[in-house]
């Protein structure tokens, strides 16, 4: 068929909304192009069309209220009607609305932005590099590791190490970079691009292994797959302190302990992706604080704005600074940037929203409640249905299993995690079925009594989805 021609009206992808005419959930599935969305389940049930927030709930336009389990994307942290944040966007606009950061221009608020994160960073950075989204970002990264490779006379080093379950994001490169399947959908992951073993001990620790046992053998795997590729070949390894979209994985004991004496062996640097654990998420304000992880670059993202506007930010430390300056010689410049990245209402919002975490409580709480998450998350682990129980700080998983003492999942038949997820929306949560895995990653300033809000509605849910 030819590609400009529309589908036929009764095509299976040209459904007949059962929605009324008008209706936001028709007038979306007549103008909308979702991203990973179930376009089964959406054309049946409909997109759930948000009309505004307060605090950690939002309300769909029928007025249903939901308990936000996700933050939205990870991201929106000090909830949707932050009033300091909309004061801090409305204020930038009024004074300067927008501007670029491209030959040598820049706005203000971009300039103390990048010094408050070099200030806050979890170990000494030299310079800040602004985009617009972790993507981009991590894309960015990696153009420069071949740049900085070209301009050290090793133009061949240019293969990436992720590790299989990672995602760092959507362009050719960083979907190249994402250990998912799906991305064969497009014909990737580009030459080049290797993965390393999961460090999720449930899943891939063998019979009678211990937790140890199988970090040591994710590091010897990890330095005999760099030997075998050739270590002069490979210009750098990124990481997600905790595996997020990959169904919030955190590391084997020991990991990072583990795999980073292996890399600075080789002298490759590590791209420590916060995206998700940066500015609190893991229960410290970095995740390589919580596993004492010493990174050369770190990709920050989504809760750097708590979501209110696109931002990325890649610190690089000096030392890398310094070399990708030096290959930048050649050319007078570093060839790269995005028209709004660096966008002075984005960085005034940035900074009230770093402000706000770190001092009008948010951070604190995130301290002060996330036992009791991991308590009442762990809780579920006793479930005849429940596999592991995991997470750390704000952030957890519960893995389904169709056969416990098997670990084996539900048949895909059984898309047991979706029904729980839209049970769970009949009950006014938002969850996030990922894999056979349900997600939880609510807004920092969730307080106890809405922890248990959210678990006695999941626990609902589960009761009725699996109770039988
Ligand atoms: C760890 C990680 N890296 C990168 C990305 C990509 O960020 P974005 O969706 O802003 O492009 C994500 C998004 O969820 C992420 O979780």
């Amino acid at each position: 068929m030819p590609i400009n021609e529309p589908f036929a009206p009764n095509s299976p992808f040209a459904p007949n909304s059962p929605f009324a005419p008008n209706s936001w959930e028709a007038r979306d599935l007549g103008a909308m192009l979702h991203g990973f969305s179930h376009l089964g389940s959406l054309y049946e049930n409909g997109p759930l069309v948000i009309s505004h927030g307060d605090g950690i709930y939002v309300e769909d336009t029928h007025g249903k209220r939901y308990l936000e389990g996700n933050s939205g994307l990870w991201n929106m942290v000090v909830g949707f009607d932050h009033p300091g944040l909309i004061e801090a966007a409305c204020a930038q606009i009024r004074k300067f609305p927008a501007y670029h950061a491209f030959f040598g221009r820049v706005s203000a608020p971009a300039v103390a932005l990048a010094e408050k994160l070099l200030e806050i960073a979890p170990v000494p950075m030299g310079k800040v590099f602004f985009t617009n989204s972790g993507s981009e970002a991590n894309d960015t990264v990696v153009k420069m590791l071949w740049m900085i490779n070209r301009g050290l006379g090793r133009p061949d080093c240019r293969k990436i190490l992720s590790r299989r379950n990672a995602y760092h994001g959507v362009t050719g490169v960083t979907a190249s970079m994402t250990g998912k399947d799906y991305v064969g959908a497009f014909g990737l992951p580009l030459e080049g691009f290797l993965f390393a073993d999961c460090p999720h001990y449930w899943r891939f620790g063998r019979d009678g292994e211990s937790e140890a046992a199988f970090t040591a053998r994710c590091a010897r795997n990890l330095e005999a797959q760099i030997e075998a590729e050739g270590p002069e070949t490979i210009a750098g390894f990124f990481a997600e302190p905790v595996m997020g979209a990959g169904g919030v994985i955190p590391p084997s004991e020991g990991y990072f302990a583990a795999i980073q004496p292996i890399l600075r062996k080789y002298g490759m640097p590590l791209v420590a992706d916060e995206v998700i654990c940066g500015f609190g998420r893991t229960g410290q304000l970095w995740g390589c604080q919580t596993y004492g992880i010493e990174p050369d670059v770190i990709v920050a993202s989504k809760c750097v704005t708590a979501g209110y506007f696109p931002m990325g930010a890649i610190l690089v430390s000096a030392a890398f600074h310094d070399r990708l300056i030096a290959a930048a010689e050649e050319f007078e410049e570093f060839p790269h940037g995005f028209t709004t990245a660096g966008h002075p209402v984005g960085c005034a919002i940035a900074l009230k929203a770093i402000d706000i975490i770190l001092n009008e409580g948010v951070f604190e709480n995130v301290v002060a409640v996330s036992p009791h998450f991991q308590e009442r998350l762990r809780g579920f682990a006793a479930h005849p249905h429940i596999g592991e129980a995991r997470g750390v700080g704000l952030m957890g998983a519960l893995e389904l299993v169709g056969d416990k003492a098997k670990k084996s999942p539900f048949p895909p038949e059984q898309p047991v995690a979706e029904q729980i997820a839209n049970v769970a929306l009949e009950q006014g949560l938002i969850c996030r079925p990922i894999g056979q895995a349900i997600v939880l990653a609510p807004p920092f300033i969730i307080t106890r009594a809405q922890i248990d809000e959210l678990f006695d509605k999941l626990q609902k849910t589960l009761d009725r989805v699996l109770g039988d």
